[in-house]
């Protein structure tokens, strides 16, 4: 969505991206004992995480498993797209960093193309004028920064790739078939005490301990956490850097809508999806032919023929047990298991706007002919009641296409934390035709020093895969959860506690690499 374009991928992250596809892991090398597969699996949700899920759980268990797949909305859950003036638009979950390797595997796998980049320019806005405007010469805006910042742009990137760098070791991990049952446990493995030392700190905090001034946080750091997490530089160090990552340059989209990776997910493991809402999880105990007794878990839910229930080996939670967001019950579990755990979610409300833009609101005396940033970004200052204008492109890019410039009537995204009012639609535009809003519990209200994450396991065969979002929210985190959730559900079944949290695990990987 932003680009800065000072970043280049470092060497390491380019080998990892070499190893993704070697494939190092035989799938079936660990299954094929004694014990009987999975008859059927469930999985709640079918967003990004879910159908990721059930990709992985096809590779995990092979081809007999039946995998049933419920969503009472439509396929994508926060990946979603709106219609205005004539096309679709990403109302939610958007962009995608170049060394997201398993979104990356997921479209190669599919066969859907990126959509074609539009390159992109940055503003940021204070509620009263732009007080920075990238340029488009790249020596330009290295001066400027330079200039107003020294070296804090380059060592801010330097913090970012140093995270990113340790961020990577989850594919190698992954693809030798390791899982972990918490949160603090992945995170460690990636990043080890510096990784949770990130989500117990704000991101102010570890910013600061890194020698970043405060009026570098509040001029450049804060408009970018607000654009994509809505918070302040309050929120936990570790989304933090995700969300610096997520104004590097290279970033990218799918062609048609990002969700189409989620039913072509759902298409290519071969599952059922299922219409319909999960209202409740029941542990049943049935005694077994050998004589031990063996769980399993009946769900209830409601379609359009009303209610039904269906009796499962494995269940994959993969929605978020908050307030607001999902409201399943758990019975016959001991030690209990709540419908919402605690911590809320974030509301973002999303408003597509078919209209021209007024300069003045602004503050700007440019022309509006002349006027070509896309992006403009907002500071934490009590004049801006938005958290960001975005001038928008389509999910499918026609050729020859060119974004039209501020004296167009286009379609602008804005993101801010209250639907907007009349009054404002008419400050920040000169007309408009339409408006389309989306209102998002959008991620978690990040409000460190953490508390527990959920655990990834709720039960014996249940597990839950959004507890990976109080790291960060991000279509990656879910599928890096999804993966993670496939291997424990697959190791525990085979009774192969090897790969579950093992420690320190980049010393004793580093000779494979
Ligand atoms: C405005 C916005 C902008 C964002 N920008 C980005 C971005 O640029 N890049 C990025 O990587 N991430 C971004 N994100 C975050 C990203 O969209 C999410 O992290 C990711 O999509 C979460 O996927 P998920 O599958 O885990 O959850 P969801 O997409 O929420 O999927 C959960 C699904 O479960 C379903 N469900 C709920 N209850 C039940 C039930 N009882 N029974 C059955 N199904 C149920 C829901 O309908 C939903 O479809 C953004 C999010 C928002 C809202
Ligand atoms: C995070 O902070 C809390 C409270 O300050 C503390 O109890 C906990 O041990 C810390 N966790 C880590 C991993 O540092
Ligand atoms: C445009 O912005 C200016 C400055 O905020 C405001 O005074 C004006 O009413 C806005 N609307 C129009 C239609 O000019």
């Amino acid at each position: 969505m932003l680009t800065m374009n000072f970043h280049t991928l470092s060497l390491r992250a380019v080998l990892f991206l070499g190893l993704y596809h070697s494939g190092r892991r035989s799938l079936t090398s660990a299954s094929g004992l004694q014990e009987p597969q999975p008859h059927k699996i469930a999985v709640v949700g079918a967003g990004i995480g879910g159908t990721a899920a059930a990709y992985f759980l096809r590779q995990e268990f092979g081809p007999a498993v039946q995998i049933d797949v419920f969503e009472p909305g439509t396929v994508g859950g926060r990946l979603a797209t709106a219609k205005i003036g004539g096309h679709e638009y990403e109302t939610g979950g958007a962009v995608i960093h170049p060394l997201n390797l398993h979104m990356k595997h997921f479209i190669e796998k599919l066969g859907i193309p990126p959509r074609n980049d539009v390159p992109s320019k940055m503003a940021i806005f204070d509620g009263k004028e732009l007080v920075f405007e990238q340029s488009d010469w790249f020596i330009v805006n290295f001066f400027r920064m330079l200039w107003r910042y020294g070296f804090s742009f380059l060592r801010m990137q330097m913090w970012v790739e140093s995270v990113l760098d340790k961020f990577m070791r989850i594919y190698q991990y992954q693809q030798f078939g390791y899982a972990f049952t918490n949160v603090e446990r992945l995170l460690h493995a990636m990043g080890g005490d510096g990784f949770l030392t990130l989500m117990n700190q704000t991101l102010e905090e570890a910013m600061m301990g890194e020698g970043f001034s405060q009026v570098f946080i509040n001029d450049i750091v804060a408009p970018i956490t607000r654009v994509n997490y809505g918070q302040s530089v309050r929120i936990n160090g570790f989304v933090g850097a995700v969300s610096l990552a997520g104004a590097d340059s290279g970033l990218w989209a799918v062609d048609g809508g990002n969700k189409r990776v989620c039913t072509g997910l759902i298409y290519n493991s071969k599952s059922e999806l299922i219409h319909a809402k999960v209202t409740s999880v029941t542990m049943k105990s049935r005694p077994s032919k050998r004589g031990n007794a063996v769980n399993l878990y009946e769900v209830n839910y409601v379609g359009e023929s009303g209610s039904a229930h269906s009796l499962y080996d494995i269940v994959v939670i993969a929605t978020p047990l908050h307030q607001g967001k999902s409201d399943i019950t758990f019975s016959g579990f001991c030690p209990p298991i709540p419908s919402h755990y605690p911590g809320l979610y974030h509301q973002t409300v999303t408003t597509l706007v078919h209209g021209k833009l007024n300069m003045s609101y602004l503050g700007t005396t440019e022309p509006a002919s002349k006027f070509t940033v896309s992006d403009i970004l907002t500071t934490d200052s009590k004049y801006c009641d938005i958290n960001s204008l975005s001038s928008l492109d389509p999910v499918t890019i026609p050729g020859g296409y060119k974004r039209p410039r501020a004296s167009h009537t286009t379609v602008w995204k804005v993101f801010s934390p209250q639907p907007l009012t009349q009054d404002q639609l008419q400050r920040i535009f000169l007309s408009y035709d339409s408006v389309s809003e989306t209102p998002w519990l959008a991620y978690p209200a990040y409000r460190p020093p953490h508390r527990k994450t959920p655990p990834f396991i709720l039960h014996d065969r249940l597990y839950y895969l959004n507890a990976v979002e109080w790291a960060a929210s991000a279509m990656e985190m879910s599928a890096i959860a999804a993966r993670n959730v496939a291997l424990l559900a697959h190791h525990r079944w085979h009774q192969q506690p090897g790969k579950i949290d093992q420690e320190d695990l980049h010393t004793r990987l580093r000779g494979e690499l």
